[in-house]
Parts: C-alpha cells; sequence; structure tokens
C-alpha cells in the first residue's frame, strides 16, 4: 500500500535510478526477498525498491530525496540482526539502503594504530585487513563472514571479547555518518584525545540506524596477541564459574580475553547439531566455561594451568581440557560459536540477552531457571554467553516434542517478561548486546525512564523530525 501523500513507486525509482545507477535498485520480488527477511526467517517485510549505493555521495543523494519526498528509509548492513533491526515494515512504502557495495579498506595506519574503512567492509574483512599489517582489530562474533562495520557500529555489536577489549563503542575513533536530510556528518578522525564537546559519532553507535547511515569509520587496532591459551572446563554450576573468574583475573591480570558460560544442555544441543565435533570432555557436565588468555607472554599456557590447578584445589573446577593444539582451540571455539545457529535449526528458542552484575549473575540464573521451569516444565535450558561481562544469553528452547511456533505463541511473552523482569529488577539490561530493533521496542516503556525516554526522543526529534529513518526501530510510539 502506498500513501497518496508519497511520490508514485515508478517516480521514486526513476529518482533513485538516477542517483544510484539502474543496476543498483532492485525491484523484483525475487532480487528483493532476501533484503526484506532476517536471516533466521522471523521477520519479513517489504520494500518498494532497494538501492545499493556505491559510496558516501550517493547515499548522500538518496536521503536528501527521499528527505525531500517523505519517503521512509532502511538502512542495512549484513542483516544479521537477531531483533529485525534491519528489515521494513511491511507496508511496502520504505526505501532500503543496503551498504555492501562500500566495501573499501581506505587505510591503514601502523603507527597511529588505525584501520579506517567504509560501512560495508565485513567484520571479517576488516580483521583480516588488521593481520595482514601486523595488528589486531580485536570484535570477535560468530557472524564476523556477513555482518558489516557499519551494522556492527550501529547496533553497538559485543562479541566474546569484550571482557578484554570492549563493546565496538569502544573500538571507534572516528565516523562519517549521513543524516536523514542527507547532510554528512565527517569526523573521520584517528584521535584518542578530542575534548571539543559533545562527542557526536557516539550518539550514531548503538542507535540502529535511526539517526544517520554510516558510511565509514576510523577503528582502533592493538598489538597482536603473542601467544594464547585456551581451556574447555566442568564447573559446579554459574558460582563456581564466577569464582573461576576471579582467580583467573587476580592470576593472570589483563591476560583473561574471554570467559564464556555453557550450560550442559547447550553443549548437548550443538555437538548433536554438528555432527561431526566430539565434546573437549568427558560426559555431559552441567555447566561448563570456555577461557580464553592472551597477550606477549610465552609462558601464558602454564598461567592457565595454575589457574585451573588453584581452582581444582579450591572446589571450583571439575574437569578441563586445555587446547594443545590451534586446531584444538578451534574446535573449542567452534563448539561455543554454533550454539546461536543450532538454535536457529531447531527452531523455538525465547532469546534472552540480559546482563547483570556478575555478584548477581548465579543468583539471577537460578531463579530465572526456576520461572521459565514453573511456566513450561520441560523447557530445554540453552543457557550461554559471555559472563566475564555479566551477559547471559538466557534462551529457553522449546520442548522436542513441542513444534517451535506453538512453544512461541504460548510461553514467548510469559518467558522473556519474566527473565526480562528479573534482570532489571537486578539492575541489569533487557538487552546487553543484541539491541532493540523490533523485537523488544515495546518492552523499553517497561525498563526505561520516562527520562531516558524522552532523550532519545529529543534526540531523534532533532535529527530525524520527519521519522523517516528506520521507523518503527527502537523508539517506542509515544
Ligand atoms: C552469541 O553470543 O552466540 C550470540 O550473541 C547469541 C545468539 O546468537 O543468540
Ligand atoms: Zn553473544
Amino acid at each position: 500500500m502506498t500513501s497518496p501523500l508519497l511520490p508514485s513507486p515508478a517516480d521514486t525509482l526513476t529518482a533513485l535510478q538516477a542517483i544510484v545507477g539502474a543496476d543498483a535498485c532492485r525491484t523484483e520480488p525475487d532480487d528483493v526477498a532476501g533484503f526484506v527477511t532476517d536471516y533466521r526467517g522471523l521477520y519479513r517485510g517489504s520494500a518498494h525498491v532497494v538501492v545499493l549505493p556505491a559510496d558516501t555521495d550517493q547515499v548522500s543523494r538518496v536521503m536528501a530525496w527521499c528527505h525531500e519526498h517523505g519517503v521512509p528509509v532502511v538502512p542495512q548492513g549484513g542483516n544479521t540482526s537477531l531483533m529485525g533491526g534491519a528489515v521494513p515494515d511491511d507496508t511496502g512504502t520504505a526505501v532500503l539502503v543496503n551498504l555492501r557495495r562500500l566495501n573499501r579498506v581506505l587505510a591503514v595506519d601502523t603507527t597511529n594504530d588505525t584501520l579506517t574503512v567504509q560501512a560495508g567492509v565485513t567484520l571479517h574483512g576488516a580483521r583480516m585487513a588488521a593481520e595482514q599489517a601486523g595488528r589486531l582489530f580485536p570484535l570477535r562474533i560468530g557472524s564476523e563472514g556477513s555482518c558489516q562495520i557499519g551494522g556492527n557500529l550501529a547496533t553497538n555489536a559485543g562479541g566474546t571479547a569484550v571482557l578484554r577489549y570492549g563493546n565496538m563503542r569502544d573500538l571507534v575513533l572516528g565516523l562519517e555518518a549521513v543524516l536523514p536530510d542527507g547532510r554528512v556528518f565527517s569526523s573521520l578522525r584517528g584521535l584518542r584525545k578530542d575534548n571539543t564537546g559533545y562527542d557526536l559519532k557516539q550518539l550514531f553507535v548503538g542507535s540502529e540506524g535511526t539517526l544517520g547511515i554510516i558510511t565509514a569509520a576510523v577503528l582502533k587496532l592493538m598489538p597482536q596477541p603473542r601467544a594464547t591459551a585456551v581451556a574447555f572446563v566442568a564447573v559446579a554450576d554459574p558460582a563456581a564459574a564466577v569464582a573461576l573468574l576471579g582467580l583467573a583475573k587476580a592470576r593472570s591480570g589483563q591476560a583473561v580475553t574471554a570467559f564464556e558460560l555453557i550450560s550442559g544442555t547447550a553443549l548437548r544441543l550443538v555437538l548433536d547439531y554438528l555432527g561431526d565435533v566430539a565434546s573437549p570432555l568427558a560426559g555431559t557436565p552441567g555447566w561448563m566455561v570456555l577461557i580464553e588468555l592472551s597477550g606477549g607472554d610465552d609462558s601464558l599456557q602454564q598461567t592457565l594451568v595454575d589457574v585451573l590447578e588453584a581452582g581444582m584445589e579450591d572446589g571450583l573446577v571439575q574437569d578441563a581440557a586445555i587446547a594443545a593444539s590451534l586446531s584444538d582451540a578451534e574446535r573449542f571455539w567452534r563448539i561455543r560459536e554454533e550454539i546461536s545457529d543450532a538454535q536457529t535449526r531447531t527452531g523455538g528458542s525465547i532469546k534472552c540477552d540480559v546482563s547483570v552484575p556478575l555478584s548477581r549473575i548465579a543468583d539471577f540464573i537460578a531463579e530465572a531457571t526456576r520461572q521459565t521451569l514453573a511456566i513450561e516444565p520441560h523447557a530445554r535450558m540453552v543457557i550461554y554467553g559471555h559472563m566475564g561481562d555479566g551477559n547471559v544469553h538466557f534462551n529457553p528452547l522449546r520442548p522436542a516434542d513441542v513444534p517451535g511456533k506453538e512453544f512461541l505463541a504460548r510461553s514467548y511473552a510469559a518467558i522473556s517478561h519474566a527473565v526480562d523482569g528479573l534482570a532489571h529488577a537486578e539492575h541489569g539490561s533487557v538487552s546487553a548486546e543484541h539491541g532493540i530493533g523490533v523485537a523488544k521496542r515495546d518492552d523499553l516503556l517497561l525498563y526505561k525512564s520516562a527520562v531516558e525516554l524522552d532523550m532519545m526522543r529529543a534526540i531523534k526529534a532533532a535529527l530525524d523530525p520527519q521519522g523517516l529513518l528506520n521507523p518503527g526501530k527502537l523508539l517506542p510510539p509515544a
């Protein structure tokens, strides 16, 4: 359906073709389908044209035209959002702007330790560019081959190395973004100190494409660690895992790079899904952690052994496998990183992505489990995540004999509200790293204060008074 106030689809197409070229405008249903559906197939919308601009100038001209004619715009990177943040609604009125052609590495400066890339460079591409220069770009998430730097910034992506290096917000020094009216905010500076007022670039980080379209960024590079040590460790329960993390930090300081919790149910699910991968540990422990230490110290492996021995003496560690080779380490990590896809393939997963203070995480997991099982006694408790950051992916999965749709229809709301409510009561977050999109948009009314919502709306109104950019995402209707 097209609003009578909007230009006709034919006029829109003609105008956009004049800016980006006919080849870079897609309208055929088969060509558009992959852009208007998220990769899990949970969010389906429509767009009357998908445009693939080649550079910032084209993005700017597309935005200026859409602004002038009141046409909504949905920006999209690798379309890996779990929250429906990168697909349009089903009105078919939006122009979808996909950034994949802005895929150039613009500069690598190994003196300044910065990497300047266009927004459509994949995370894998950015990591490879850093590696080729003898540096590390440390953001690490499972979808690195598909997700793009612009989307990583727009959603303030986290992942498995946040404990050591921070979220995307901590890894950006400069930014270029096209504003809703087509003007270009250009701050592609590689400065670690710039105390000249509001940090405007950070407004766009985590804004989920509602304030501007990120087109390029200057990212921080780190030294490549000379050594890495990885272990898969069985622990009695989440409280033991928290205590082991304290021990690992005390013994190895900055070297703790990742500390991932994995429930026995999550391990079983992923091993069944992968089929050809052996468990690192005998049997199926109830709880495990994947620990990675990294740094410049060749004795790191010994440090990890010391941590685990001390953990055994303290009764925290029940069993452990230390990676003896790179391929062992890769296998351990593969098991961790495939949990997400194992759930997607099974279907019927209630994805709660919460964070609470580390001191509260064990009690939180126990109580959230109790409340979930009171609602769905046979739910499979797929619980895992970045425990080192206090971030739990608390993802109850449908019982084996209940179809996913039925499970979600009857229990999604009750379970997600129970879990999110508990996290909120612990002064935690109901979206630690996945963002808001459409999935959690209305929940913000429950978990953000009136002052916070007013401030968010005021910023949106200042930059996008017509509400044309990524409409319906992130901000709940007033
Ligand atoms: C992960 O850590 O694997 C993802 O953030 C969780 C997910 O895909 O649900
Ligand atoms: Zn995660």
